[in-house]
């Protein structure tokens, strides 16, 4: 079963997105990424944990062993690999797993590495095996073997390649074959920002943009930002020309409410696609469970989107839970949503299989 969604349901333009885009950038650069481990708000586990491996390998002179991040969008996984090239005092080359589309590609890009330099690779489940297949030897050996010709003509090289450090990032761990996964020395999840933190980065953006914030308008903002600050940035920005045009610029608690109100984005960080997806569940499978591709399939959207975007959050607030027979919405997201809690869903434990 599929249905039409209204023309005001973009899912292109969210500003929502967890993805990168070009307002968040000015000349290229992201001004409130911070620089250092120190300046980082959150992820204490992931930080104490690399500022051991940092330390210790710079007071042994080595390269820092490979670095692999994983979880949602939207949560510094860039940013934090290019803290690490720079606690360790090295540059950093940043490249994604599609851009990587031969073996070339990448023999060219580790050879052009100077030592001790970071290769940051995003979306590292989507190289191809035969790019995966140089990268191994690179990892393990810190050397290439390059074929050349053919027939007669072929000629096998053994090139040494400086060590450098391979971080590589994913929104899905469960993608990485193994034996990729087996070569990263150091694997590291990244989890969803507690309000109280985003509440903090959204202090701190603030203080670089140049905006005056109450610690109330913080929370407010932070509690509807999905866990994520990429999220809370952007909506930091949006609120500011509201407060702007209301209230001499401040964001205040209230200004921060009637502007998200105004967006649309409820006080969970709920927007419009979350919730006509949670309702196509609820109103069109009885509340589930429904298959992740058939739900893509209703609301015209990439199973994948379902999957690294929408998903996190809603699992982890407990409006959805994954079975092993498809996704159903639980009784609270129901109620949230002003919904009778159909038959069933109310017995549905959320995370339960996550
Ligand atoms: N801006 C975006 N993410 C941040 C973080 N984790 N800490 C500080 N500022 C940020």
């Amino acid at each position: 079963m599929s249905f039409e969604f209204s023309e005001e349901f973009d899912f292109e333009n969210r500003i929502m997105d967890t993805s990168e885009i070009p307002e968040d950038t000015v000349d290229g650069e992201n001004p409130l990424r911070p620089k250092t481990l120190d300046e980082y708000i959150g992820q204490e586990k992931v930080k104490e944990n690399l500022k051991v491996f940092i330390e210790a390998a710079k007071q042994r002179g080595e390269t820092l062993d490979h670095v692999l991040l994983y979880g949602p969008p939207g949560l510094g996984k860039t940013t934090l690999a290019a803290i690490i090239a720079k606690e360790m005092g090295v540059s950093i080359r940043i490249t994604s797993g599609p851009a990587i589309e031969k073996p070339g590609d990448l023999a060219s890009l580790l050879t052009n590495l100077n030592s001790g330099d970071v290769l940051f690779i995003d979306e590292i489940h989507r190289l191809s095996r035969a790019v995966e297949e140089v990268l191994y030897p690179s990892m393990e050996d810190f050397a290439i073997d390059i074929i050349t010709g053919k027939g007669q003509m072929a000629a096998s090289y053994h090139l040494p390649l400086p060590h450098f450090t391979l971080v590589g990032a994913t929104t899905r761990a469960g993608q990485l074959t193994a034996p990729l996964r087996d070569r990263f020395g150091v694997v590291l999840r990244l989890e969803l920002y507690t309000p109280e933190e985003l509440a903090l980065i959204i202090e701190r953006s603030a203080g670089i943009l140049n905006m005056e914030i109450e610690h109330d308008g913080a929370l407010e903002i932070a509690s509807r930002s999905r866990g994520t600050p990429r999220i809370a940035n952007r909506l930091l920005k949006r609120v500011r020309d509201f407060a702007q045009v209301m209230s001499n610029g401040i964001i205040t608690c209230d200004t921060a409410r009637i502007a998200l109100d105004k967006l649309e984005i409820d006080e969970l960080g709920l927007d419009q696609n979350d919730r006509r997806m949670l309702e196509a569940i609820i109103k069109y499978y009885n509340g589930g469970p429904v298959g992740v591709e058939t739900l893509a399939a209703a609301i015209g959207e990439e199973a994948i989107t379902i999957e690294d975007v929408y998903e996190p959050y809603l699992l982890q607030i407990g409006f959805l839970a994954r079975t092993p027979r498809g996704r159903c919405v639980t009784a609270e997201a129901c109620r949230h949503l002003g919904y009778k809690v159909p038959n069933g869903t109310a017995n549905v434990q959320p995370n339960l299989f996550d």
